[in-house]
Formats: C-alpha cells, sequence, structure tokens
C-alpha cells in the first residue's frame, strides 16, 4: 500500500463523518492535517476546543470539544490537558487562559478577533460606570480580558437573560452589543442600557431578507442569533445562541430551515442531520476563518500563539466569568 492510500484508509472513517459536505476530492487535501493533528495531540497530552463556526473538517475531525461560548467556556474549566488549542477568535482563547492560568492555551492565529470585541475599550467601561453609578455592568463574552476585568459578571448569547435576571436589580448596563441587548430588552423587565458594539457578521442580516426567505420556500423555519438586529429577531421564528439553533433543529428535525448566522454554523449542523434541509444564505465570519487545520497542526509543532494575559487585569477578568459560570 502507498504512504497515500495508507492515510486515505486510516481517515476514512473521520471523512464518513463529513462527506456529506465535503466533497470527495477535497478530501485528500485536509487528510494528511488530520492524520497529524490527532497523531500531535496525543504526543502532547493536548486538547482541541472548537467553536460551532469552525470548518467542519475542524469542527467533526480533529476537535475534542466543541459548541457555543459558554460550552467552551465551561468545558474549559473542566479539560485534563497540558495544552488547550483554541479553535475560535481571540477572546475564546483568552477566556480558556483565565479559566486555565496553569495551562498552555495555544490561538493557531493571533489576529483571529472579532469586531464586538474590538467596539469598546477598558476606559469606555469606566467611563460608563462613572456615568451610572451603582448600576451592574453585564460584559459579553465577546471582550478582551480587559474589558472583562473593568465588568461586573460576563454572559453570553446562551445565557444573558437568566444573567440579567439573575442580579436581581431594576436596571443594568449590557456590553458592548447593542443588538444582543435590545433582543433581550424585549424578553424582560430590567431596563437595560445597551452600548453601540455590533458583530460585522449578524449585523448584515435584514427582516426584507426574511420575508424573501419565507416567500421563495413557504413553510421553512427561520432561526436566527441574538446578534441580529432586533427588526430581524422579531421576523423570525426563534433566536438563540448556536448551541440552542443546534438543539432546536435536533429536537423538532424541520422539513427545512434556515439559519440565520455564521455559514459553517449550517454546514456543521447538516452533517448531523440529514432529513433536513438547510437553505444557506448565510455570512462568513472573516476571523473564524482564519483558523485552518494548517494552523491548527502548526499551534502544536511550534507551540505557537501562546494566550497570556497581564496579571494585572487576569483576577478580576476571571472573577467576571467565574461569576457567570456559577449561575
Ligand atoms: P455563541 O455564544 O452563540 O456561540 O456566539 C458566539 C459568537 O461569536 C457569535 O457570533
Ligand atoms: Fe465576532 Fe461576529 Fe465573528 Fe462572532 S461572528 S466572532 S461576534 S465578528
Amino acid at each position: 500500500m502507498s504512504i497515500n492510500s495508507a492515510l486515505l484508509a486510516r481517515t476514512a472513517p473521520l471523512y464518513e463523518r463529513v462527506k456529506r459536505v465535503i466533497p470527495p476530492i477535497e478530501w485528500p487535501v485536509f487528510a494528511d492535517d488530520v492524520d497529524a493533528i490527532l497523531e500531535l495531540k496525543k504526543r502532547r497530552n493536548a486538547v482541541i476546543l472548537a467553536h460551532n463556526y469552525q470548518t467542519p473538517e475542524i469542527f467533526h475531525c480533529v476537535a475534542d470539544v466543541v459548541g457555543d461560548s459558554l460550552a467552551l467556556a465551561r468545558k474549559a474549566m473542566e479539560v485534563d490537558a497540558d495544552v488547550v488549542v483554541l479553535a475560535g477568535v481571540h477572546f475564546m482563547a483568552e477566556t480558556a487562559k483565565l479559566l486555565n492560568p496553569d495551562k498552555t492555551v495555544l490561538i493557531p492565529d493571533m489576529a483571529a478577533g472579532c469586531s464586538l470585541a474590538d467596539s469598546i475599550r477598558p476606559e469606555d467601561v469606566r467611563l460608563l460606570r462613572q456615568t451610572y453609578p451603582g448600576v451592574p455592568i453585564v460584559t459579553y463574552v465577546n471582550t478582551s480580558a480587559a474589558v472583562k476585568a473593568e465588568s461586573d459578571i460576563c454572559c453570553t448569547s446562551g445565557n444573558a437573560k437568566a444573567i440579567v435576571e439573575g442580579l436581581g436589580v431594576r436596571r443594568v448596563i449590557m456590553l458592548p452589543d447593542e443588538y444582543l441587548a435590545k433582543n433581550i430588552a424585549a424578553e424582560t423587565d430590567v431596563e437595560i442600557i445597551a452600548w453601540k458594539g455590533h458583530c460585522e457578521v449578524h449585523e448584515r442580516f435584514s427582516p426584507q431578507e426574511v420575508r424573501q426567505l419565507r416567500e421563495d420556500h413557504p413553510g421553512i423555519i427561520i432561526l436566527a442569533h441574538p446578534e441580529c438586529p432586533p427588526d430581524v429577531v422579531a421576523e423570525a421564528d426563534f433566536s438563540g445562541s448556536t448551541a440552542v439553533m443546534s438543539d432546536y433543529v435536533a429536537v423538532t428535525k424541520p422539513p427545512r430551515v434556515v439559519l440565520l448566522t455564521e455559514c459553517s454554523m449550517s454546514d456543521n449542523v447538516a452533517v448531523q442531520h440529514p432529513d433536513v434541509e438547510f437553505v444557506r444564505p448565510c455570512n462568513l465570519c472573516p476571523h473564524m476563518k482564519r483558523i485552518t487545520l494548517v494552523n491548527i497542526r502548526q499551534a502544536l509543532e511550534t507551540n505557537r500563539h501562546v494566550v497570556t494575559i497581564d496579571q494585572s487585569i487576569a483576577g478580576r477578568a476571571r472573577q467576571a466569568v467565574e461569576r457567570m459560570l456559577a449561575i
């Protein structure tokens, strides 16, 4: 057997998992990196945490833990490994490091950022605190550790309502996603003061697009991520975090569905539900797409890029994340 056919035979069970979304002609391009990454994980006692927006060959073939940002933060606390590779964006790697100060946390590309995290600085949070004395500050995990350090508690799209209501106050500040804040405000009596950050992926969906989808695909079920504008969420059938959307499909098995979110999400969920038709207007997240099999392999081979957090902020940022995880 040639080296190539031995490699293809070894990785054939993994290809089975993704054959509905990766054409056979493309698999040989991925097989060598997948095989090498599995070997490197054993050698380095490493685990890969992958967000739902990672491409299917990462999500289904090399990841040990997959999920939304809440699940990744929770699992990051539990991993038993020397090295954690975060296949996702920088704030997710920072969160994993905050919860694993003694482990090596790697991100395959340091430039994997987030428009929400870039929309607010620690000094903005300090100014808000001065402007609204005594009002608790709830910060979305899609922020830098420095911004988390200025906050009282974190939230994700999966627990934002529970966090806001769990504080037991009349008014909160919720940063930095204006649309998430407004979407949560529509579901609760707590008054929410919002910031003006937006996700560059979700802000592009429009209510006209939702109406067009209903016209073109009668009976379609439309799920929207809560980072979408409120007028999009209002016209959707259901809104929830990436994990909640995935669970919705698993439980209700709609014949035809569209996920108004990042493109890889539909691919990853479609793999698990061959009986559901996925209509795919979607938007790519350029930051999530910086992570590839090639740079995950390089990360494990060369131990890069090591995520570090300044000691002057790590303790306070960790507290904000831990308070969230305790709720
Ligand atoms: P989730 O927490 O829903 O996975 O969202 C993370 C994210 O970055 C969405 O754009
Ligand atoms: Fe940030 Fe939006 Fe990309 Fe999520 S999809 S990482 S919120 S830019």
